[in-house]
């Protein structure tokens, strides 16, 4: 007599492991290969994977499997089931559009455990249904969206195979499509096209800082508009550190805002302008709902406005000339910093090798104070190696 198990893990339908095997489908042997089959098809939604096992009712290896569906890193990974046969055991996982792998290691929970984690995750995975949890959400991994209109395109999967087998221990390949399902997700992770590829390393970390306080992200990568052709160059240049990173932006690009010498930073400009080696630029960081920063607006407007007219004036020798006053609310845009709280003002004097330094000074006289002060430090720095140049020729 053969049986299939309710699935271990899945959704609402299934049974919990606490009712394996109370909820088993009793087939007869000659039926057990259409039993699986049907329960694979039915379970393949959404994470793409289920594993079944073959094994006696009641022997250690059951008991194994009952343990294995407690695992919380497994259950959003695949749906196991178990058909009851005496003699021979296995472990089979199907895959969506992959050939099926055969466990060929020991029956001990971490080798399966291991095991599982790997296989679960196809070399490329196809839509339709999109699973977040296993890609995004909880994915232990770096993962690479493919965005693209259709539900998938073989070609480009095929360009993209080598490249997700030669990077699999640190990085997953998944289709996706932006769909008003996929919306939320969208917003969260930066998708901002409907053909795009987003390399975002550490899925789990998830969207925008909450709060007042913002940790920087690992790295993420976003090119619109990859072909099958260019598949290789992409990675060729992700590897290689070519790749401008990407700082997510609830806002579309758009022309930078400058308001009263105030210039308005987002995810798509902060880099470039703070790392521009002919400015010196002051950011003040804020937040969303954050009183202090509400306290503190008119001041720093004040020295955007001093500045702006201190580098306009004429007749005098334009003191603050490439100093830039500017802002990013990191509520809506992400940035590279460590910040603890709002307001915060970083200061990234003009050079080649830019170090920020903090700013403590919360009052406009003291912040013009440390302007002038770090721009004529700055103008000495640049005078002596001049001075120290015909020497050096000698
Ligand atoms: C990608 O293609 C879309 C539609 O043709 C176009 O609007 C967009 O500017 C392209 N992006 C790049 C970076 O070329």
């Amino acid at each position: 007599m053969g049986a299939l198990a309710c699935a271990l893990f899945a959704t609402a339908v299934l049974c919990s492991a606490q009712e394996f095997p109370k909820g088993l489908l009793a087939v007869e042997p000659a039926d057990a290969d259409d039993a699986v089959k049907h329960f694979v098809d039915s379970h393949m939604e959404p994470r793409h994977a289920v594993a079944v096992a073959v094994v006696p009712k009641g022997s250690k290896r059951h008991n194994l499997l009952l343990e294995l569906g407690e695992d919380e890193d497994l259950r959003h990974l695949l749906a196991i089931g178990a058909l009851f046969k005496k003699g021979r055991t296995s472990l089979v996982v199907h895959r969506y559009h992959y050939d099926a792998l055969a466990y060929e290691g020991k029956w001990t929970r971490s080798a399966i455990s291991s095991w599982l984690q790997e296989v679960a995750f196809p070399p490329v995975n196809y839509l339709p249904q999109f699973a977040p949890t296993k890609f995004l959400t909880r994915n232990p991994f770096g993962i690479l969206l493919v965005v693209k209109p259709g539900h998938h395109s073989p070609e480009l999967a095929k360009a993209l195979e080598p490249h997700a087998a030669r990077l699999k221990d640190k990085l997953k390949v998944s289709f996706f499509a932006r769909t008003p399902s996929t919306q939320q997700l969208c917003e969260m992770y930066g998708v901002r096209s409907s053909d795009e590829f987003l390399l975002i390393e550490r899925p789990k970390e998830g969207g925008l800082a909450k709060g007042h306080s913002h940790v920087p992200k690992s790295p993420k990568y976003r090119v619109e508009n990859v072909s099958a052709a260019d598949v290789d160059l992409f990675f060729k240049q992700y590897e290689s550190g070519q790749l401008p990173r990407y700082l997510m932006s609830s806002k579309a690009k758009a022309e930078p805002q400058i308001q009263e010498g105030l210039r308005e930073l987002t995810g798509w400009d902060f880099l470039e302008v703070v790392q521009d080696p002919k400015v010196s630029v002051l950011v003040e960081f804020v937040s969303e709902k954050c009183e202090a920063c509400e306290e503190f607006d008119a001041a720093y407007r004040e020295v955007a406005r001093r500045v702006l007219h201190r580098k306009t004036q004429r007749g005098r020798s334009p003191s603050l000339s490439r100093v830039v006053i500017a802002r990013i609310d990191q509520s809506a845009n992400e940035h590279t910093e460590l910040i603890k709280g709002t307001p915060w003002l970083r200061f990234w004097p003009a050079s080649a090798m830019k170090k920020p330094v903090e700013v403590e000074f919360r009052s406009v006289d003291t912040i013009l104070d440390f302007l002038d002060e770090q721009e004529m430090a700055l103008e000495d720095s640049e005078e002596e190696p001049r001075k120290r140049k015909p020497a050096k020729e000698l």
